[in-house]
């Protein structure tokens, strides 16, 4: 048994040797995948909301939410949805793993951060149900009152509906060809005070739920976004990166990333999803403020300034000092 802690952002993604356990048919276009380590150790820690980067036999690398049981440290579940305009990730998850393959995980990763809270409501859009499902079972093992709005396009396409039978009383189904979308307007109409939000699925829904609990109180919204939010370009302006720890200085130009730059001069970092959305290049900020341009941070978050993504963001003023 490892004794490490529940993975944090910016400790640093681990990488493993896995193979795929198991397969299993969830719901149309859905495919649960369940993983374990190639020497059968038992896996990292992780808290619900926390992620994985499953890197295929292709080299394609792609991002999934951990929707098993943090308590079975034997395997990882994850569940993949066969995209329309798939890249290549959830195709190969869909028409060629099979059990007993090789593959590579990075992780886990808790960006989505599953705090304590008097009272949970929980909002899932298709596949946005995978990092949800692990938070209502604590939440219902804590025996905190929550509540689950769940929505998709049809019963058939919505994954791990005979995991939430148990909860019948507390889950609300909103399969979209037979009773409309998830009517976020009488959800959220009401603030209830002491009650966080957790949400997850496609940009559509993140965004009307931002809007629709905009007059709840500060930091009661929490979201996990699978893409980054459309957002107008940024004019860029050359900057000075201080790497602390490394010693050197580099110069980033308007047209780089900080990520990319450093990349460029051999330092130590990271990066994957390369559009602030998976959490892992991210760095401490020693001095200097970031201009945050990532999809992770709550405005909490950045009103503390401490860490930023460098694949994304970049400086209010001309020079960073980064951890690195
Ligand atoms: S590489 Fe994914 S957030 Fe920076």
């Amino acid at each position: 048994m490892t004794s490490a802690a529940p993975a944090r952002p910016g400790t640093g993604a681990v990488e493993l040797p896995m193979v795929v356990r198991q397969l299993r048919w969830e719901a149309a276009g859905v495919v649960s995948v369940e993983l374990c380590a190639a020497d059968g150790r038992d896996l990292p820690p992780w808290r619900p909301g926390a992620h994985v980067e499953l890197v295929l036999p292709t080299g394609i690398a792609r991002q999934y939410s951990l929707c098993g049981s943090p308590e079975d440290r034997s395997g990882y579940r994850i569940g993949v949805l066969r995209e329309r305009a798939s890249r290549g990730g959830s195709e190969y998850v869909h028409a060629f793993l099979r059990p007993g393959q090789p593959v590579r995980v990075r992780g886990p990763q808790d960006n989505f951060g599953f705090h304590p809270a008097p009272a949970y409501l929980f909002i899932a859009g298709g596949i946005g149900i995978t990092p949800i499902l692990p938070m209502v079972r604590q939440a219902a093992h804590q025996g905190v009152p929550w509540r689950l709005a769940y929505g998709g396009r049809a019963a058939a396409s919505m994954a791990f509906l005979d995991e939430l039978r148990p909860y019948q009383e507390q889950v609300w189904l909103y399969p979209e060809d037979r009773v409309g979308r998830i009517p976020l307007n009488e959800w959220l109409d009401q603030p209830r005070p002491g009650t966080a939000i957790y949400a997850c699925g496609p940009e559509p829904l993140l965004a009307a739920v931002e809007d629709g609990a905009a007059h709840w109180e500060p930091g009661a919204v929490h979201l996990e976004r699978f893409k980054a939010r459309p957002k107008p370009a940024l004019p860029n302006t050359e900057i000075e990166v201080v790497c602390a720890r490394s010693n050197r200085t580099v110069t980033v130009p308007a047209d780089r990333s900080v990520l990319s730059a450093l990349e460029d001069e051999g330092l130590p970092v990271t990066g994957s999803c390369r559009e602030g959305v998976c959490g892992t290049c991210e760095t401490r900020v020693l001095e200097g403020v970031p201009e945050h341009r990532d999809d992770i941070l709550s405005a909490e978050d950045r009103a503390v300034g401490d860490r930023m993504f460098p694949c994304v963001s970049r400086a209010r003023g001309s020079r960073l000092v980064l951890d690195i």
